[in-house]
């Protein structure tokens, strides 16, 4: 697949996965995340969107999330986009702001606490469209000044220079799962008075803004993908057909693809989930708006995923806990496919599926 300038071997992609494993709060990778991605692309996948990255201090979902708003950074995250691009795999690196849902703690690092960082021990106040917080352990938002919106594009801007300077050649703004561009799209956590409230022009407004800097700061060889949230799950929320709006408006501003996901901007609601129950939505963004779209969720099965692109549901997919339980996940799905592999690095070339003699020729097996 070649989404402007960029060739993507095969549509079975990593989505973006927060590790919350930057122990120094510095938001620099280190070894992990060389560790973590360099094992899916030496698995073969086409393309890896690295997890969530601030492109502001206070735009961390914890003080444990990667960074991308210093030169350190950076230069760190250079190391490892040369090593994905040497297995063959194309690097994108989604850009985000949390909004009124960054200062909290990662649960599983604090002795089961949860809910909100304080102060004293390193969150910060956070923003928002409105001082509407996203549940009761939430810190409530100090409600963003025309000041406070120019710097959130200033730091896109320079977070997606920093991104091209580290050698990613697709960026994806985090525009879902009720981080701070999801907050201003949905009625439920937007109730601004002002040019970034009230229609859905205005609640799309900042993101499009965004979506117009970024795609001037990367010029015209990077894509830029947008993830979104198609439902809040949730009455008065936002809806799909709004959702396929914003992303044709996206597209005319710059975007070439829309991530399309669902829900995280409010609690208490009943998600349907089960395997590929968010395709439905990419395939209606894909209609209405006209874009290429990627789906995810509790996709396991190469074949469906087969089907979901076949039929036109989507132009990729990503797998996302299926990579982490298998980093090597792309080289079972091109056996149980039948399909051949022009890639397989040289080291593990021994361990390389033989054809079956056998029976149909295009069939290999381990
Ligand atoms: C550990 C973990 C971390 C995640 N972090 C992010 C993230 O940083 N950004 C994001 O947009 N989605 C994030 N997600 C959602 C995934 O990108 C993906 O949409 C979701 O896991 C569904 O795909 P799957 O069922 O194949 O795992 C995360 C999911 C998991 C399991």
């Amino acid at each position: 697949m070649t989404i402007r300038g960029v060739h993507i071997r095969n549509r079975i992609w990593v989505p973006p996965m927060c590790q919350y494993s930057i122990f120094e709060r510095d938001g620099i990778p280190r070894t992990w995340h060389t560790v973590h991605l360099g094992a899916m692309a030496v698995g073969g996948a086409g393309l890896i969107m690295v997890e969530s990255t601030a492109v502001a201090p206070e735009g961390r979902i914890t003080v444990h999330d990667c960074g991308i708003w210093n030169d350190s950074q950076r230069d760190a995250w250079k190391e490892i986009v040369d090593f994905l691009k040497s297995q063959g795999a194309v690097a994108g690196i989604q850009l985000s702001h949390a909004g009124r849902k960054a200062s909290v703690r990662p649960d599983w690092n604090y002795a089961g606490a949860s809910g909100a960082m304080p102060e004293e021990e390193g969150g910060w106040q956070v923003i928002g469209p409105s001082e509407i917080p996203f549940d009761a352990e939430s810190k409530t938002p100090r409600v963003m000044g025309p000041a406070d919106i120019e710097s959130v594009i200033s730091s896109f801007r320079a977070a997606a220079r920093r991104s091209v300077e580290a050698g990613f050649t697709v960026v994806e703004i985090h525009a879902a799962h009720g981080y701070l561009l999801h907050e201003f799209l949905s009625p439920l956590s937007n109730t601004r008075k002002d040019a970034y409230g009230g229609s859905l022009e205005n609640r799309a407004r900042l993101l499009l803004q965004i979506v117009e800097t970024v795609r001037a700061e990367v010029g015209s060889d990077v894509a830029v993908f947008v993830r979104f949230s198609a439902t809040d799950w949730s009455e008065g929320g936002i809806t799909p057909e709004e959702i396929s709006s914003v992303a044709r408006w996206c597209h005319e501003s710059g975007s070439d693809l829309a991530d399309v996901s669902t829900g995280g901007n409010v609690i208490g609601v009943t998600i349907p989930t089960g395997p590929s129950y968010q395709v439905t939505f990419s395939e209606l963004v894909k209609r209405n708006a006209d874009v290429p779209t990627v789906t995810a969720g509790l996709i396991v099965d190469p074949v469906l995923a087969n089907e979901i692109v076949t039929s036109g549901q989507a132009d990729a997919v990503y797998f996302g806990r299926e990579h982490m339980r298998d980093p090597h996940f792309t080289f079972r799905a091109a056996v149980a496919l039948g399909a051949e592999m022009d890639y397989w690095p040289a080291q593990y070339l021994r361990s390389r599926p033989q054809r079956v003699v056998k029976g149909s020729s295009s069939k290999v097996a381990f």
